[in-house]
């Protein structure tokens, strides 16, 4: 049985995957929108690791005979058509990911609920992972858009992401 705020402080963060899979999937229409089908193809596949990352909570908080509680998922924040803004905006996202896992894994430390602790800690090395890609992926852009077709050949590379 795990403890009620844990509990609480997970379902919301199911919510805040739900709605990192919205901010993606609205960056994936966005690059569609401008002809950039690599890094739509790269914010489609994002978009579904979030609803994995929501489904690993969900399936953690039934493993442990506990209740999924879905609330409504807020409408993605106003995205501009500028690619260097949106990949810094998925950078800020990440960071904020990061401040939320951590959050929980220090309530499951005060509370000595090695089960949580030890289920977090993939969230917690998935997290490193994720901010990596999106400062890799302004370093891409910065790398590329100096040379002529440079957003182009971004666009490229953005679209060998693997699923
Ligand atoms: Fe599920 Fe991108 O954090």
């Amino acid at each position: 049985m795990l403890d009620k705020k844990i509990i609480m402080m997970l379902n919301e963060q199911i919510n805040y995957e739900m709605y990192s899979a919205y901010i993606y999937h609205k960056m994936k229409l966005v690059y569609e929108d401008m002809g950039l089908r690599g890094y739509a193809r790269w914010y489609d596949i994002q978009a579904k690791e979030e609803v994995e990352h929501a489904e690993r909570l969900e399936n953690f908080l039934t493993e442990n005979g506990e209740k999924v509680s879905l609330k409504s998922i807020e409408e993605p924040m106003e995205i501009m058509d500028d690619v260097e803004k949106m990949l810094k905006l998925a950078l800020k996202h990440e960071k904020s990911v990061t401040c939320k896992i951590h959050a929980i894994y220090k309530e499951t430390m005060e509370r000595k609920d090695i089960v949580s602790m030890e289920f977090l800690n993939w969230f917690i090395s998935e997290q490193v992972e994720e901010e990596k890609n999106a400062r890799d992926n302004i370093q891409l852009y910065h790398n590329y858009i100096g040379c002529g077709c440079g957003l182009m050949n971004a666009d490229k590379k953005m679209s060998q992401r693997e699923e």
